[in-house]
This record gives C-alpha cells, structure tokens and sequence, in this order.
C-alpha cells in the first residue's frame, strides 16, 4: 500500500473509531459490536505498525504509554482554577442569590450536581487534546495528560468546529461500583484499599504509570468552559457545546428560573445522592448569563458567579465507645468501633469498621477518643483517624487479645500478616461463618440456609461442622424458631441437592486459606478428586501453573489436618460428589477464560458453567497464561490489559462455537 493511500485509511479508521467510542462511552449507545470496534482498532494498529511515522498522540491507539514518567511536569493553567465558596444552609444561597441581583440584576441559574472527584483542566489546540493538569495549588498544576489520556470519556480529538482551541475543566472520579470492585480485588491480593472514591481518583492520577491508570475505571464529567474564542452566551448552550464538541457532561444538569427553583432542584439532587453510581457532594448553582458572570467576576479564590451548596456531610465526629472483637471464617479478629450513635449522610451509625490491628496501631485510635466516622463509596462506615486534640488522657489502647473472644482459645499471629487469629477450626463463631461459606452462592448454592439459620442450627447444637449439615432431620429443623413442615422440607430439599455440586464448588466451599474460586477449579481440573488432592504434597501443588506458593502450603496443611481429613471422609460417605469423571477430550480441557462486560444471550454464571462443563477454567483477572478472553458489551479495564498482552479476545458467539467444536 502507498503511503497517501494508508494515511487515507488512518484517517478515516481514527474518525470512524472516535464516532464509536463516543457512542460508547459519553453516550452510552453503542451501534456495533465490541467485536466490531476491535477489528476496527485492530486494523489501525496495523497501518500504524506499517506506517510508524503516521502515528499521532491523538490517534486512539495512543492512549496508554508505554512507559512511566520519571515525575510530572509543573504547568502554568492558562486562566487560574479558583474554587467555588461554600453554602450548607438555603438562606445562604438566598443571601448569594441577593448579591448577584445587587450587582447583575435578574438572573437565570444552573444547577448541577457537584461531583465529589478530582479536579482537571483540559487545553485543546486545533481540536486536538494538548494537556491535562491537575489544578495544583490553582495557579500551577502537574501535567497528567498521559494519565487523562487513559480515560475513555476524554476525547482526544474534537468532533465539531464549534470548539477548536478551548480549555475546559472537568472533575475525575471513580465509579462507586468501579470503587467496590476495585477495592474487593485489592483486598484478596492484600493490597493497598482506597478510603472512598475520591481518595481512589485522586490516588489515580498522581501514578506515573499511564498503563496502571488504564486498568482503574475512572470517568470524568465536564462542567465548564474556561477558555474558548468562541462567543458563547450562557453556560447553557456552553454545556450544549461541549457536548457536541464530544466531551461528557452531566445529564442531572438543569436550568432554573430563580433561586427559590434552584433550592427545589437542590433538595431533589440530595434525594437522589444515594441512587447515583458517583459520589455528589453538594450542588453547584451557576449564573447562566455568561455575559453576567463576567461582569460579577471573582474575588481573588472564589467566582462570585457561582456558589456550592454542600449536602449532610458523609462524614461525622462521635466519640469511640469500645472496640468490639469479631471472628471470621478464617479465624481473623476484626476490631469494630462501637460508636456513641451519630448520624453521618442521613444514616445513623452505631458500628464501623476498623479493618485490623496494624491499621489500629497506625491511625492511633483509643477506646474514648473522639472519631471521624465516614460513610462513602460503600455501605460500611469506617472510622478515618481519631481527634487527638481532643484528648483527656483518659482514652485507652485496646490491646490485641491473647485468647480468641468467643472460645477462648490462644491466638496466633503469623510472621509478616497482618491477621491475628483463633486457630481453633471448632470455634462457633468461625463455625458460623464457615458454615455460611459453604453454602454461598459460589460454593455449594444451598438454598434457604441464612445466616439467622445457621445461627439456630449452632445454637441448637444441631451441627458442629459442615458434615452435620447432612445428617440433619426433619424434627430437628422444625424445632427452630420460624421453620414450617414446608420450609424444614426445602432446607432438607436444598441440602441434598448440594451433594451433586461440580468438585470445582466443593473444593472451593472447604475454605481453605488462599483458594479461591480460580484456584478450586484449577485444582479440581488438575486432580479430578478430592482423594488425589488431598494426598498431593505442597511441591507438586506448587508446580501447577497459575496456583500460588501461599495457597499450595495452605491446602497441603488443610490436608494433613487430622479434623479436616475426617471431615471430608464422612462428607464422602454421605454421599457428597468429591471426585470427577474425566472427560479427556472436552473442548476446552484445561483452557483458561476471563469474561470481561455484559453478554447478551447468557448470564455470566450460566456463561461460566458452559465453560466449565467443557473443561475449562474460568479466572476473574487477567494475565499471561489467560487463553481466551471473552469480551461482552462494555468490557472493562481487563479487556484494555488483555489487548496490551496481545491475549485472544473473542466474543459470546464465539464461545459458543468454541464449546461445540
Ligand atoms: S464549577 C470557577 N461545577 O468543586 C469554579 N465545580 O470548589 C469552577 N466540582 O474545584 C468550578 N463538580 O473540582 C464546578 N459541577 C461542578 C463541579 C465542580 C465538582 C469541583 C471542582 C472545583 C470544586 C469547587
């Protein structure tokens, strides 16, 4: 191919692809497929390839860098980004709407929500995205273009002429369910958690490493115009504008008439705060009249255009009670804060979070001390630090107990963990949890065994270990509270059926430390029987690709426990399925999937299965070894590292082919 016909087809392929991509992410209307986008991207990639000197920064291959930044650069924001003054009462906002009349006369405003992110700014030249800062102390901020890049919702080229050379400015943040997610996977690898979704895209951005950003799912909205030559008259047609130029703006965004309309709609956002998958901190109510905000200017930190009206914070102060002790599945203790009840966001707390004794001993917390309690990104409040100027000298430390709080048993804490724990397997607390464990969706599916049951059957003494659960009858689940012939018989019904579960769920409903789902299958596919693994020595374990050092130990110990052997010995003679048929030619024996966005025809469970059935092994996270990835509506961040590992990326159809072959 000739050089002018390539750049031709770069040309149109970038355009076709940043029409999609807007589709996709600012409008949320996809019109082709996922699979469609990435021959389309993959056939730039490469004319790029062929044709390296056509390659531009704003071509959509460019996204993610190759390689960190040794530091970020200081960059001089081209108009400073002052911040807004804050209102937490309406004849606040009443006060600012007669100061505004005072000077402007009558006015229409614009009320937004306010997003509880990171603050950006972003310049375009000749439509195309030259920079992205952070706002920095206002004036100067670090130069996080690469970062910015990474983000799917900025558009690297602008789709219309309205705006050419343009600053604008935004907030980054995370997704609430992007944050959870996020946070449950930093956790089983023991990894650093975010407080909340702002700390998490604030942390985002400040990484050196693009491709690090890239796998955080991280958005951004657009709320203003900083700069443009373009002669706009109210920040209405300028949000129209900005939309049009590609960029994504808040869709909660309205226009009102007076400001008795704008407290309206400030109570309505504030009702709404806890149905949004972002965090809003408050409303943002701005002088629509653009040719008005200019005449009201600003003082030397705040527009006198536009004021915050911040909501109930989601943060309070109450005093620190006692620490409760709680023991897990796993024997963890966890401290819990007992809290002087206090509302944070509109919800009462009484509880909260410390997450464990090393975070304790960090943060300096004493039973007594005045707290900040936080409710954000997630249902669990957490306690963020204590208020040490508070203090009386009348706080204590709480001491790592020695014997577990609900058997009494002396606790063991692990050289370089961070975990205290009761060893003791027969303990009713972790009982409780094991119990639960087993039975969870994931594991064995036992219907209708609640926690509230499982705590009957413990205090009953009707079970003591998983095995039990068996052996129980009729006139036993009939004396507990709440339980009719019916009920008693589904419990019964579910039970039973459990005993059929794929060795995969069996395996993983053991809860042995460190196995995981993936693991449980791999160990399942490599073993075939509960019988072969259990006699498998930490070595071999070790050998099998994709299982880690930490788990092979933990499931040889699991094995050679004299309590668990015997366990699994009765579990067998009841008739629990614990060994499988190897099929040897199954069509996908032994091949390793992760399913990444929404699938159309089937549910993601019933997805796994499929593959299951066919002898594959379903992880949830990316890596090398990963064989295929399959690659539904809206993939995420795995999709993104799956194409920089070059890994087989095929969709739902095509698995289903797979299956058949
Ligand atoms: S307008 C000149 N609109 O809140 C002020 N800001 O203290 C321009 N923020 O630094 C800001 N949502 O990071 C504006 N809809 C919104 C916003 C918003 C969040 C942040 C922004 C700013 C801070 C104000």
């Amino acid at each position: 191919m000739n050089k002018n016909v390539a750049k031709k087809k770069i040309e149109k392929l970038r355009e076709e692809i940043n029409h999609h991509n807007y589709k996709y992410y600012v409008e949320n209307n996809p019109v082709i497929s996922d699979y469609e986008f990435d021959q389309l991207l993959k056939k730039l990639e490469q004319l790029e390839t062929e044709f390296p000197d056509l390659i531009t920064p704003e071509s959509p291959t460019q996204r993610v860098g190759e390689k960190p930044l040794e530091g970020f650069e200081t960059v001089e924001h081209k108009i400073p980004m002052l911040s807004l003054a804050n209102t937490y009462t309406y004849d606040e906002l009443r006060e600012f709407d007669e100061r505004v009349k005072k000077n402007v006369g009558d006015v229409e405003y614009v009320v937004e929500p306010k997003i509880d992110g990171a603050g950006v700014a972003l310049l375009y030249e000749n439509g195309v995205l030259v920079r992205g800062a952070t706002r920095g102390d206002g004036i100067k901020g670090d130069d996080i273009t690469q970062n910015l890049k990474t983000i799917r919702s900025v558009p690297l080229k602008l789709r219309s002429n309205v705006l050419r050379r343009v600053e604008v400015r935004g907030e980054v943040y995370m997704p609430i369910g992007g944050f959870k997610k996020y946070n449950k996977e930093q956790a089983e690898k023991e990894g650093v958690i975010f407080a909340n979704p702002r700390n998490a895209s604030a942390g985002s951005l400040r990484q050196l490493d693009s491709r690090i950003v890239a796998e955080r799912p991280l958005d951004i909205f657009i709320y203003v115009i900083s700069y443009s030559e373009k002669d706009l008259k109210t920040h209405e047609k300028a949000l129209a504008a900005l939309k049009e130029a590609g960029f994504r703006t808040n869709s909660l965004t309205k226009k009102v008439a007076n400001i008795e309309n704008a407290i309206k709609y400030c109570k309505e956002l504030e009702k709404k705060r806890e149905k949004l998958d972002y965090e809003i901190d408050g409303a943002v109510i701005k002088v629509n009249s653009l040719g008005k905000q200019k005449e009201l200017g600003a003082t030397s930190k705040n527009p006198r255009w536009a004021i915050s009206y911040k909501f109930a914070a989601k943060q309070s102060t109450t005093r620190l009670n006692n620490i409760a002790i709680q023991v897990g599945r796993t024997g963890t203790l966890t401290p819990v804060a007992i809290l002087e009840p206090v509302e944070v966001g509109g919800v009462t707390v009484s509880r909260a979070t410390l997450h464990n004794f090393d975070e304790l001993k960090r943060k300096d917390i004493k039973i007594g001390d005045q707290v900040l309690v936080e409710r954000s990104g997630d249902v669990i409040p957490q306690v963020v630090k204590s208020i040490t100027e508070k203090r009386t000298g009348a706080e204590k430390r709480k001491i790592i107990p020695k014997k577990c709080p609900v058997c009494g048993t002396t606790v063991i804490r692990t050289e370089g963990e961070v975990a205290v724990r009761c060893p003791n397997r027969l303990c009713p607390s972790r009982l409780k949890w094991r119990v639960k464990y087993y039975a969870s969706r994931d594991a064995m599916d036992i219907d209708h065994l609640g926690e509230s049951t499982i705590d009957k059957l413990i205090e009953e003494n009707l079970i003591g270990n998983i095995a039990d659960l068996y052996f129980l009858k009729k006139e036993d689940i009939l004396k507990l509270e709440g339980f009719k012939e019916k009920s008693a018989q589904n419990l019964l019904d579910s039970i039973e059926k459990s005993k059929k579960q794929d060795l995969s769920r069996f395996i993983y409903g053991l809860g042995i430390r460190h196995v995981g789902k993936y693991a449980a299958q791999l160990l399942a596919s490599q073993y075939n029987s509960i019988d072969k693994l259990s006699k498998a020595s930490a070595e071999s374990l070790k050998e099998i690709d994709g299982l880690g050092e930490k788990s092979a130990e933990a499931i040889a110990t699991f094995f050679a426990t004299d309590e668990n052997k015997e366990l699994i010995e009765r579990l067998k003679n009841i008739g629990v399925k614990t060994k499988e048929v190897r099929k040897n030619n199954l069509p996908l024996q032994g091949k390793k999937f992760v399913f990444t966005g929404g699938l159309l025809t089937l549910t993601r469970p019933e997805a796994s299965d499929l593959v299951k059935k066919s002898g594959g092994i379903v992880s949830s996270s990316i890596s090398k070894d990963i064989d295929y990835v399959v690659a539904g509506d809206k993939p995420g961040s795995k999709y993104n590292k799956a194409k920089k590992l070059e890994l087989t990326i095929i969709n739902e159809d095509e698995l289903k082919e797979l299956v058949t072959k």
